[in-house]
């Protein structure tokens, strides 16, 4: 299975931080944000990965993280978004790089507390389709929520006002090799973005969607709130204290 870490976008939620570099080479205590994702992927023992930047700064991204020794990595693929249409055609840049193999996505802003590895080897085990991570959260509407029917899931809502779960869609996701031909499929939503939820709702269509609950802590880092929280949540695990 490849990797792939989406470090595209401008964020604007986090201006004037955001002003002179982008958002996934800020610091979460003692590392940029950009190490989370791939350390997550390293740890589940994905090693062939590209990174997807975008903006002005995208050089920056080759300087910090070069080849990826300081994950144990030989080699790392990158490529770079224009403008931020969207997670979806942040994805769609990978077709070439994915060549038909899984791969296993993270977003650029989504820190975890423990490992995925299990997840990643269940989706292996599974003959095709889409498997998501799900976190239960207190603020759902910030994110995509999952709908349960018994413990599959129906379908999912970008930022509902009226969450139908408090299962938020955490950003890590693996695909076949079919989500490059759903991605060409989707339409442009109300932000202007090609988003990753209706991918997602395309494979529950098919009935080839299935769901890991997340373990640990899962946090964002893309608002002022959300930045501050996974610090203190990587601090608080790094020195040994429960978050
Ligand atoms: O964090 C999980 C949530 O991420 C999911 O629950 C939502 O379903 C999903 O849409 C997404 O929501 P956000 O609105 O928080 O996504 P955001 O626009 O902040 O983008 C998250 C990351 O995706 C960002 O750090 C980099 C990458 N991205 C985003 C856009 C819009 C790109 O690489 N290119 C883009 O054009």
């Amino acid at each position: 299975m490849k990797g792939i870490v989406l470090a595209g976008g401008t964020g604007s939620r986090l201006f004037p931080l955001t002003k002179i570099t982008n958002k996934h080479l800020l610091p979460i205590y003692d590392k940029p944000m950009i190490y989370y994702p791939i350390q997550t992927l390293v740890e589940a023992g994905i090693q062939d990965i590209m990174v997807v930047t975008g903006g002005k700064n995208s050089g920056d991204f080759l300087r910090l993280l070069a080849n990826g020794k300081q994950f144990g990595l030989k080699h790392i693929a990158y490529t770079y978004q224009e403008g931020e249409g969207g997670i979806a055609e942040a994805l769609q840049l990978c077709e070439h790089f994915a060549d038909g193999d899984r791969i296993c996505v993270v977003l650029g802003d989504n820190i975890i507390e423990k490992s995925i590895a299990k997840a990643v080897q269940e989706f292996e085990q599974q003959p095709s389709g889409a498997r998501i991570l799900v976190k239960e959260v207190h603020d759902a509407g910030r994110f995509g929520v999952a709908e349960f029917d018994g413990d599959r899931i129906i379908g999912i809502e970008e930022k509902p006002q009226k969450p139908k779960s408090n299962f938020a869609v955490t950003g890590i996701y693996m695909y076949d090799e079919s989500v490059f031909e759903k991605i060409s499929t989707c339409q442009p939503s109300s932000r202007g973005e090609l988003e990753i939820t209706d991918v997602n709702n395309a494979y529950i269509r098919e009935g080839n969607m299935t769901w890991s609950a997340l373990d640990g802590w899962w946090t964002d880092a893309g608002t002022f709130e959300s930045l501050l929280r996974a610090a203190n949540l990587v601090a608080k695990t790094s020195q040994g204290v429960a978050a």
